[in-house]
């Protein structure tokens, strides 16, 4: 086994830490107390960089890298601005990869390929307030009517809703078919009749990540925006999912490093009792804990990440990492808060900001305790 990254995987460390430390940094407080999505800064500059599609062919308009390359780009945009980390994972995760994944070739022509260039950004859109862990649940119907499918119900908690132009939409196709089997997949374009958006949610983190809750009133799509197959909409989701998992594993994970950094350098510069703060154990032991757990969730994350990208079965360790690195995430940030003492508690330093962002990890994607029932049900299989 190599544990080493790749020269290719170092540089593209370094060139997104160059770029979070450089732009993101700056701005990423007044983005947040604003609840302001920076468009220009937070996907335009990505897709310059090339991260907007980064784990496609180039012939879809990708940079052909491999997942750990992904994952490496969000854990480093989430360790300064987790917000742009969610953008970039919503987007190419959730938004392109099932046209990847399931796309007719003129699909992917027509809608990955802009996705993939960072032309147009992506959205998906699932939970419905009656289905949130209970994804099967979806109520919004999708009837075929001559050459189109008409939508009709709503879709909340949509990240990146709102601006994206392209939404990847789960919905129930057949009524009388099994839970699960009813449900279809459909690619629905910003700007069609009948679609439009409603509450814009207030959170505690993640702030300059827009959420919004999608309308569908007699939308009408053309028949060819079917994505995948009719009645496997809900396969495409949890595929899709498995994906998505592996960003937000690294978001939390990039979180989770930003704290440790900053807990780590106050460590060394506060005094008390004339002395720096890690000369004592209470403090030291916190920042040893924090360090070997990140590095555990690391391993994970890449783990699942190259097994992504080597064709092996990931569900099971993406939803491992997405939980376990949620979960350090949560106790390195609130840790690294209580070792800045009263100042972690201010917006004077990032702290705060970083708590609040990584409670999101254990909820999105799947709570933390959905993850456990998909790990015990592929145990017991
Ligand atoms: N891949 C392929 N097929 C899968 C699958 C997977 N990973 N997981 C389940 N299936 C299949 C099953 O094999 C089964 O197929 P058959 O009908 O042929 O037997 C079918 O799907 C139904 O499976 P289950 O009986 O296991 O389904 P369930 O109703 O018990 O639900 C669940 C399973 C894991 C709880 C699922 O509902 C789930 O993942 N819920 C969480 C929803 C979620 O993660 N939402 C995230 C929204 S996106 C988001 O939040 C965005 C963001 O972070 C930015
Ligand atoms: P519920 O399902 O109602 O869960 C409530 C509690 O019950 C949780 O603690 C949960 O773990 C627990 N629970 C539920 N069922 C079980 C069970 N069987 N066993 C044990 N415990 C259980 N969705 C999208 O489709 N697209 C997006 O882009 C998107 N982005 C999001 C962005 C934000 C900021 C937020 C807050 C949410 C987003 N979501 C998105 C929705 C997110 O995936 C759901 O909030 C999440 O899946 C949980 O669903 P819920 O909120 O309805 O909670």
């Amino acid at each position: 086994m190599i544990f080493e990254l790749t020269d290719e995987h170092k540089l593209m460390r370094q060139m997104v830490r160059d770029f979070s430390e450089a732009e993101l940094a700056p701005s990423a407080a007044e983005r947040d107390e604003q609840e302001r999505f920076d468009r220009a800064l937070m996907f335009n500059r990505l897709a310059e960089l090339g991260l907007t599609g980064i784990i496609f062919p180039e012939e879809y308009g990708g940079a052909g890298a491999d997942y750990i390359s992904y994952a490496i780009a969000v854990e480093e945009l989430s360790r300064v601005c987790a917000s742009t980390g969610v953008t970039l994972s919503a987007h190419l995760s959730l938004g392109a990869n099932p046209l990847f994944l399931f796309g007719t070739e003129e699909q992917k022509q027509c809608f990955l390929k802009p996705l993939a260039e960072g032309r147009t950004l992506g959205a998906f859109g699932l939970t419905e307030s009656g289905a949130g862990s209970d994804a099967g649940g979806t109520k919004t119907t999708a009837v075929k009517d001559g050459d189109t499918w008409v939508l009709n119900g709503s879709k909340n908690f949509i990240t990146n809703g709102g601006d994206a132009e392209t939404y990847i939409v789960l919905a129930r196709s057949d009524k009388t078919a099994e839970k699960h089997r009813g449900i279809s997949a459909f690619i629905v374009e910003k700007n069609t009749p009948g679609f439009s958006f409603g509450k814009k949610e207030r959170k505690m983190g993640i702030c300059s990540s827009p959420t919004m809750e999608l309308v569908f009133d007699s939308c009408r799509i053309p028949t060819g925006n079917l994505l995948g197959e009719e009645g496997q909409g809900f396969k495409i989701a949890m595929k899709t999912l498995d994906g998505g998992r592996i960003g937000i594993a690294a978001q939390a994970l990039g979180i989770a490093q930003g704290a440790f950094e900053a807990a780590t350098s106050y460590a060394k510069e506060r005094k008390q009792f004339d002395q720096a703060i890690h000369h004592f154990q209470g403090v030291l032991f916190k920042l040893a804990d924090m360090a070997t757990e990140i590095e555990a969730a690391r391993l994970l994350v890449y783990q699942a990440a190259w097994r992504a990208g080597s064709g092996l079965a990931y569900g099971q360790q993406a939803a491992m990492a997405k939980m376990f690195a949620a979960d350090v995430a949560m106790r390195v940030t609130t840790e690294a808060v209580q070792v800045l003492g009263g100042y972690g508690y201010t917006r004077d330093f990032p702290l705060e900001r970083m708590m609040r962002d990584a409670k999101i990890t254990q909820i999105y994607e799947g709570t933390n305790e959905i993850h456990r029932l998909v790990i015990g049900s592929a145990l017991m299989r």
